[in-house]
């Protein structure tokens, strides 16, 4: 979703701008721009609909030259995404220019206002108030004092919004603020820079500052950063995150996509979320906030989440309640919001899954939870990301960056984290023993090898990719935990391919969706070795029987299914059936990114996706 960069400082500021915006691209946007405050104090800017590939175009032949700016990628929302909506929008005077992300929820009330008073808004968007709202405050309470017009002027807002603002009559000045939507600053010897997250700023520094909701920075040429808060009180220690990994982290290594890349990535990812958490209480887990007595006194889960985070708390519903024996219910984010009877218990915990830790619906949910007294625990991979950071406990999934709009590495080992809370709960609670506790710890360290195992086939899922060429829609089936991993793998051949795919509970697919089935549909079964494997298995034939072409995914040795299917990724033997979950997961990513690349697309930004839901 959009994203917001900054630079004052000693170098030109167009340059570092459209890296900035290229390394936010994974965020998902439409259009794109860029404005520069020249020496002499004027704006200069260019702005355009579609990629950053062609702002930069038309930037290699304005006029950039200045070492003060703003830069913009936009997912739209209020207006089309068209060169007049895209960002920067500038005031009457087109001395001031915003970025905007978030939403400005009074922004009509606040249009009609402006525009009575004789102020002339050009674009559809909401954001556009904003500059008309600093052009007022600027032209009275805050003369001469931008960081103080941005205050005033966000005074007046009601929503979501991380700004950045630059001024031609302050050409070695930029002033950011935030509240609800993300945005990070950090000072450097070369000038001071601003953005949505710190992927754009990983080569320039290592330690970033974090604003709280409604504080001010005003970012100097001279690399300083002074941070006020709602009250105009200096915040004299901000705090900081460190980027702990190079930014090589974030570029392609050699792969031909990121996809490709953070697929391949993930037995390390377990590696390292499994490393020094086996000790004295079975499962280290000093991230979360509640004692053992605390923990033992858990009488209800509820988990919170969206899109392929809300897949891993299914399989972290199975996990907790196998293993802890603690009943767990698993909400859409946005649908709990708005879910007015929503019951809980004194020891109700809440767990939010949100890798990276800004889906405005999870915060949201996050927020109520806790207002209604109950202790929330975020699974996240973003250090210091609003939902860790409010939260009673985080625990950090610890993936690395994760730049294709769909999740992989974050998926698995978001799947890998809840299982560790589920032990840890197990243990308190007394239903798992420090034996068994070891037992399944073991279980899960085989899962890297696993992984690297199926990685190792990824022909397989090349050669079933054939069998959707042409196709306008498949059917994913599984039962139990491995219909989770059904619906994940239809959510990626969806978000890719852009070639629907719909999944369902085996068992239920004679209640409606059999009905599509018809000579050469394709089915994807996960039907791995497991207690419902039978009964998966009649549902294969029962789709046989009506012409379906079936890709299914398969234990080693399963030679009925074998004899049965067009297809069979196969996945090797899993210790416990919650590992097969992590393990089987792969196939289905790289059958999806197989299918797109088959189809011509993009597979790191697929299209109206966005990788970080910062709006409702
Ligand atoms: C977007 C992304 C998905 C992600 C979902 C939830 O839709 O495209 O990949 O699963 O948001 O994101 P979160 O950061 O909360 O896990």
């Amino acid at each position: 979703m959009c994203g917001v960069v900054g630079y004052v400082g000693s170098k030109q500021a167009a340059d570092w701008l459209l890296d900035g915006l290229s390394t936010l691209e994974y965020r998902g946007y439409d259009s794109a721009g860029v404005q520069v405050v020249s020496q002499s104090g004027n704006l200069h800017g260019v702005k355009c609909a579609g990629r950053v590939a062609t702002l930069r175009e038309r930037a290699s032949v304005a006029n950039l030259n200045g070492t003060c700016g703003i830069g913009h990628t936009r997912w739209a929302t209020h207006g089309a995404p068209t060169d007049r909506n895209a960002h920067p929008h500038l005031d009457c005077t087109g001395r001031i220019a915003v970025v905007h992300n978030g939403i400005i929820e009074n922004f009509q009330d606040l249009r009609r206002e402006l525009m009575a008073a004789g102020h002339h808004l050009r674009s559809d968007t909401d954001s556009e108030v904003v500059p008309h709202l600093i052009e007022d405050a600027l032209a009275g309470p805050a003369a001469g004092d931008l960081a103080r017009a941005v205050r005033n002027a966000c005074e007046r807002l009601e929503g979501a919004w991380a700004l950045a603002v630059v001024c031609a009559d302050f050409p070695n000045m930029l002033v950011c603020t935030r509240k609800g939507s993300p945005l990070v600053v950090a000072s450097t010897e070369d000038g001071a820079y601003a953005a949505s997250d710190v992927m754009p700023l990983a080569n320039v520094t290592s330690t970033v500052m974090q604003l709280n909701d409604y504080d001010v920075a005003t970012l100097s040429a001279d690399g300083s950063v002074s941070i006020v808060d709602r009250d105009g009180v200096v915040i004299d220690h901000p705090s900081t995150i460190t980027i702990d990994w190079d930014a090589s982290a974030a570029t392609l290594g050699g792969h031909p996509d990121f996809m490709a890349k953070e697929i391949s990535e993930q037995p390390e990812a377990i590696e390292r979320l499994l490393s020094g958490r086996l000790g004295e209480h079975g499962v280290e887990l000093d991230e979360l906030s509640l004692t053992r007595d605390e923990l033992a006194a858990v009488d209800r889960v509820v988990i919170i989440a969206c899109g392929t985070s809300y897949h891993v708390g299914l399989v972290a519903k199975c996990a907790i309640e196998r293993w802890a024996r603690v009943p767990v219910s698993v909400e859409y984010a946005s649908e709990f919001n708005y879910n007015q009877e929503y019951l809980v218990t004194d020891h109700t915990m809440c767990v939010v899954i949100t890798q990276s830790g800004e889906t405005a619906d999870t915060l949201a949910a996050a927020r109520r939870m806790r207002g209604m007294g109950c202790n929330v625990f975020a699974i996240t991979n973003v250090i210091g990301s609003t939902a860790a950071r409010e939260a009673d406990g985080a625990l950090y999934i610890q993936a690395g960056p994760e730049v294709a709009v769909a999740s992989t590495k974050a998926y698995t080992a978001q799947m890998v984290a809840s299982y560790l809370l589920a032990m840890r709960l197990g243990f308190a609670n007394g239903h798992m023993t420090r034996e068994e506790v070891g037992r399944r710890f073991a279980q899960l360290e085989t899962i890297p090898d696993l992984m690297r195992e199926v990685l190792s086939r990824r022909w397989q899922d090349k050669q079933a990719s054939r069998l959707f060429r042409d196709k306008h829609s498949s059917l994913f089936l599984g039962r139990n935990v491995s219909s989770t991993t059904a619906y994940e793998g239809a959510l990626k051949l969806k978000e890719i391919s852009y070639q629907h795919a719909e999944a369902y509970p085996a068992g239920e697919m004679k209640h409606g969706p059999i009905a599509l089935l018809e000579p050469g549909f394709p089915v994807v079964a996960v039907v791995p070795a497991d207690h419902v494997h039978d009964k998966t298995v009649s549902n294969i034939q029962e789709c046989i029987a009506r012409g379906a072409v079936v890709i299914a995914v398969a234990t080693d040795g399963d030679e009925r299914v074998a004899k049965l299917c067009q297809e069979v990724l196969w996945i090797p033997q899993c210790a416990d059936e919650l590992i097969v979950p992590v393990v089987a997961v792969l196939h289905l990513q790289l059958l999806a990114r197989y299918v797109a690349r088959d189809r011509g697309f993009d597979v790191d930004k697929p299209r109206n996706l966005a990788k970080s839901v910062t709006v409702e």
